[in-house]
């Protein structure tokens, strides 16, 4: 055995809980990962397959094509994007290279489950504000919990797991209450499936406001979780700063060709998560005809907050052939997928509704 200490930090650190998995030769939907149903369209097979073919190189460390082309798309300086092993490990760079120890960095709780995850590992202390019994983050609340010693705010809009998205009037007042010396990170992994006409134009907030950083990934509307691209928007001081803080060639060839094919077929893929979309419309409202109260939500996914129910509840559904994402004690996330899926799994909720 190892006698080489492991960093105290470690033992308290919470385990990040990956959505369960379909067993080999076994039939079951996987709506336990926010994933995209839908397979990569075969322009994007054709240029991953191209990409193969030069792995034996290092891939270019800035994914300088990709950079330059979402700078354009965004209206934004090339410097100010930087691309990563998906967000999640953006999010990580962005938390290192701004937090000294014993910052704090406040959070809504409950959300993304990587990020006390990411704060801890960044020698930084969470200080979480908890999300309303609707799903919403509680912005004033969070305004009110910077301090002097915050360095960060995690804004996730629309908010994993519970869906809903901030209003753009809100944070806007949230911003205007935040030092201009606390970095806002902005995290939009779902912003492709908004619809709410009230939602935040993240982008034109990142224009007006340089302690605003921008998060996205090419991982659920686009479909390239299995791939890893991400990619924040930040100041150029602050990309440097992020850039200087990331893993060197964190984003491979392939996933670069891949996340620029996918570009280029953007309507056909956005088309999808209109598809997407209108099945998540579906799913809302079935679930509240059968008696359930389901908060709003503007991502690929539903919140069921289930209470103590919630790991009996995804047992069920297991059972029934669906995979979703309990959180004990809280809730059962459902992703959007197939019909079939959606189908499926209205069946057990109906067995469980509370009327
Ligand atoms: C709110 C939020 N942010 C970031 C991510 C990370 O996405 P990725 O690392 O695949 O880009 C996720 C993934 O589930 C998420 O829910």
């Amino acid at each position: 055995m190892s006698r080489v200490p492991l960093r105290k930090a470690l033992a308290d650190l919470p385990a990040y809980v990956p959505g369960a998995r379909v067993p080999v030769g076994a039939a079951a939907y996987k709506l336990s990962s926010n994933e995209n149903p839908y397979p990569p369209l075969p322009s994007v097979v054709a240029a991953i397959a191209d990409a193969a073919v030069d792995v034996n190189r290092y891939p270019d460390m800035y994914a300088t094509e990709l950079t330059a082309t979402l700078a354009e798309r965004l209206g934004v300086a090339q410097e100010s994007v930087v691309a990563g092993t998906g967000s999640v490990a953006v999010l990580g760079h962005v938390l290192t290279a701004v937090c000294e120890a014993g910052d704090e960095v406040v959070l809504p709780w409950r959300s993304f489950e990587a990020y006390p995850i990411a704060i801890e590992l960044a020698h930084a202390t969470g200080v979480r504000v908890p999300v309303g019994v609707d799903g919403r983050l509680d912005l004033p609340a969070m305004a009110a919990a910077v301090t002097r010693r915050t360095k960060v705010v995690l804004v996730c809009t629309p908010n994993n797991p519970t869906g809903p998205a901030v209003r753009d009037d809100e944070l806007r007042t949230f911003l205007a209450a935040v030092p201009r010396d606390v970095l806002v990170v902005l995290d939009e992994a779902y912003v492709e499936f908004v619809r709410d006409p009230q939602a935040p134009d993240a982008l034109a907030l990142f224009a007006e406001h340089p302690n605003v950083v921008v998060l996205r990934t090419f991982s659920k509307a686009y479909g390239l979780a299995g791939l890893r691209v991400g990619y924040a928007v930040a100041r150029p001081r602050l990309a440097t700063g992020i850039r200087a803080a990331s893993t060197p060639f964190g984003v491979s060839h392939v996933a670069q060709l891949a996340a620029l094919a996918s570009l280029r077929a953007e309507g056909e893929l956005l088309t999808r998560v209109d598809a997407l979309v209108v099945e998540r419309t579906r799913l809302l409202e079935a679930l509240r005809a059968q008696g359930w109260t389901v908060p709003d939500s503007q991502a690929n996914f539903v919140w069921l907050p289930l209470g103590d129910h919630a790991v009996t509840f995804a047992d069920r559904c297991t059972r029934a052939g669906v995979l979703v994402r309990p959180f004990a004690g809280d809730g059962v996330r459902v992703s959007v997928g197939e019909k079939e899926a959606t189908d499926l799994f209205l069946e057990v909720a109906a067995e469980h509704a509370p009327r």
